[in-house]
C-alpha cells in the first residue's frame, strides 16, 4: 500500500542524472517534476569525483524543482547490484511490557538484534528487508504490531556494501545540499516497477541498458534470483561508431541517435548519410545498413554474455521472458536483435506516465516508486539500520526519563546465520576501479533454519557471479 505524499527518486547514472519528483494521493501516483542532466564524476556506476557528480545533480535537481514547482530536500537513490553482498539474517527478543502488546519499539529492537553482529570494518549495512515475524512460534507475520506474544522473532535479508562506496554515495549526496531518505537497492526496486504480478512469481528478467553499463536481474517467486552487471553499455556503441568511421564522438552519438538500428537486416543499404571523417577532406557517404552493422557487434556481444550467464542458471527460459529498459535500449530495432539472440519473448518497457515515456526513466521511477511504497514496517527496519529511535520510543524516553528504556532491555540474540559474501564479477571489476574494495569470494555456506536457510541458499548459490 503507497504512502500518500511526495518521493523523489535520484538516478546517479554514467551518462545522465535523472531525478523524478512523485506524488501519491489515494494510492495513485502522479509525476509532478523529472530531469534529465549531463552526468559528472561517475565511471561504470560508481562515483570517482564527488564535487563532479554533486554539481552535476545540483544541476538536475534545479531542473527538477523548476518543472516540480517544489523544492526538494530529500532523495532516495539507487544503488547498483555489483557492489551488494546479501546475508540472511534473524534476530529475536522476549517482550517484556507488561501488557505483551507488540510496539514499533520491539520492532525496531528485533530488527537491531539481527543487524547488530561483527561486521567486516569495511563493509557496511545499507538496508535490512523483513521477510518474516515469528511471535510465540507462530510464522509469516508481516507486521507483528498490536499482536500479543511474549517472544518476538524474525528473518529477513540484510543487504551491505562496501564503505567507501556508500561514504562517496552519502557524501555526494549531501555536497548537493540534500538529505538522503533511502539507499535503494536497484535491481530490487527495478524489478517490482517495470514487471507485473504474474512476470515476478513465474519468471522474468529486466536487462537494463545504460551508457556506461547493462544490467541484468532476473526474478522468480517474487524474489530476486540472478543480478549482475556488464561493464558495456550505450556509450561503447557510440565509440565504436567513433573508431570504425573515424569521426569525432559527439559525431557518432549524432549518427546513431539519428541514423541507428540495432538489426541490420532492418536497416537500410540504400539509405546514406555524410560523415565528417579526421583525415578526409570530403565528408564519406556511409549506409544505414553499415552503422547498424557497427551498432549490432557491440549489442550482439552483450547480449551473448547475458544469454550464457542465463543459460548456466537455467534462467533463459522463464515464463515471463525478457524485459528491455534504459537508453541504450532506445535503438530501433533493439527487441528484433534481442528475440534472435535469446530465442524468448522480448519487450521493450516504455513507462506510461505523460512527459517520462522513455525507457531510460525507468530506472528514476523504480526509485521513487520504491519509497513511495515502503510499509510502515519496511521504514522502522530502515530506522533501525541507521540507528533511529522510533517516535513512540522517544516519547517515552522524555515523559518517563527516570525509567529505563526499551532499548537497554534489548537481548541481543547471537546471529545463527554465517555471513555469506556474494561477490559479482562486477565487484571484481569495481573494485579494479577502487582498490579499497572489499574482494571476498563467495561461500555457500549458509546455516539452515527451519527451512529459511535452504530456501536462501538456494537464491544465493543462483544469484551474482
Ligand atoms: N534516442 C536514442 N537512441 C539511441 N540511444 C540513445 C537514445 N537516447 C539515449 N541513448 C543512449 O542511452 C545511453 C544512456 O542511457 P541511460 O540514461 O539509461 O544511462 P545511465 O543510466 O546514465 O548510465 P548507466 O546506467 O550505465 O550508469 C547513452 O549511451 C545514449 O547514447
Ligand atoms: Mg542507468
Amino acid at each position: 500500500m503507497a504512502r500518500d505524499g511526495f518521493f523523489t527518486g535520484l538516478d546517479i547514472g554514467t551518462s545522465s542524472i535523472k531525478i523524478l519528483v512523485a506524488e501519491y494521493i489515494n494510492e495513485e501516483m502522479n509525476v509532478i517534476g523529472v530531469s534529465n542532466a549531463k552526468s559528472a564524476g561517475v565511471k561504470d556506476g560508481i562515483i570517482v569525483d564527488i564535487e563532479a557528480a554533486a554539481t552535476a545533480i545540483k544541476k538536475a535537481i534545479d531542473q527538477a524543482e523548476e518543472k516540480a514547482g517544489i523544492s526538494i530536500g530529500q532523495v532516495n537513490v539507487g544503488l547498483p547490484a555489483s557492489l551488494l553482498q546479501i546475508e540472511p539474517t534473524q534476530g529475536m527478543i522476549p517482550v517484556t511490557n507488561e501488557t505483551k502488546e507488540i510496539t514499533s519499539t520491539d520492532v525496531v529492537n528485533v530488527v537491531e538484534s539481527a543487524v547488530t553482529k561483527s561486521m567486516n570494518p569495511d563493509r557496511e549495512v545499507i538496508t535490512f528487508v523483513p521477510e518474516e515475524f515469528i511471535v510465540d512460534g507462530f510464522q509469516g507475520i508481516r507486521d507483528p504490531r498490536g499482536m500479543m506474544g511474549t517472544r518476538l522473532e524474525m528473518r529477513g535479508l540484510l543487504y551491505t556494501g562496501p564503505r567507501t562506496i556508500l561514504h562517496n554515495l552519502r557524501k555526494t549526496v549531501e555536497r548537493a545540499g540534500l538529505k538522503l531518505d533511502n539507499i535503494v537497492i536497484s535491481p530490487l526496486a527495478m524489478t517490482k516497477s517495470v514487471l507485473n504480478e504474474g512476470e515476478r512469481e513465474f519468471g522474468a528478467t529486466v536487462i537494463d541498458m545504460g551508457g556506461g553499463q547493462t544490467t541484468v536481474a532476473s526474478v522468480k517467486n517474487q524474489e530476486l534470483q540472478f543480478t549482475h552487471i556488464y561493464q558495456e553499455g550505450g556509450e561503447y556503441v557510440t565509440k565504436d561508431i567513433s573508431k570504425v568511421l573515424r569521426t569525432s564522438q559527439a559525431t557518432a552519438e549524432g549518427l546513431k541517435v539519428n541514423y541507428g538500428e540495432a538489426y541490420p537486416e532492418l536497416a537500410s543499404s540504400q539509405e546514406s548519410f555524410q560523415v565528417d571523417v579526421i583525415g578526409e577532406v570530403e565528408p564519406v557517404e556511409v549506409t544505414e545498413r553499415y552503422l547498424s552493422e557497427i551498432i549490432s557487434a557491440r549489442v550482439r556481444h552483450i547480449f551473448d554474455q547475458i544469454k550464457q550467464n542465463l543459460e548456466r542458471r537455467h534462467l533463459l527460459d522463464l515464463p515471463g521472458g525478457i524485459v528491455i529498459v534504459g537508453g541504450g535500449a532506445i535503438l530501433p530495432g533493439i527487441v528484433e536483435l534481442a528475440q534472435e539472440i535469446f530465442e524468448v519473448p522480448v519487450k521493450l518497457y516504455v513507462p506510461n506516465q505523460i512527459g517520462i515515456r522513455n525507457p531510460a526513466f525507468a530506472h528514476v521511477i523504480s526509485l521513487a516508486e520504491y519509497a513511495g511504497n515502503m510499509t510502515e514496517v519496511d521504514q522502522l527496519a530502515q530506522g533501525a539500520v541507521r540507528g533511529e529511535i522510533p517516535q513512540e520510543q522517544q516519547v517515552a524516553t522524555v515523559s518517563f526519563r527516570s525509567q529505563p528504556t526499551t532499548q537497554s532491555q534489548t537481548v541481543q540474540q547471537p546471529v545463527q546465520t554465517n555471513p555469506t559474501p556474494v561477490v559479482s564479477q562486477a565487484q571484481t571489476e569495481a573494485s579494479k576501479a577502487l582498490p579499497d574494495v572489499d574482494q571476498e569470494v563467495a561461500t555457500e555456506e549458509v546455516q539452515e533454519s527451519r527451512g529459511f536457510g535452504k530456501r536462501v541458499r538456494g537464491l544465493l548459490n543462483s544469484m551474482f557471479d
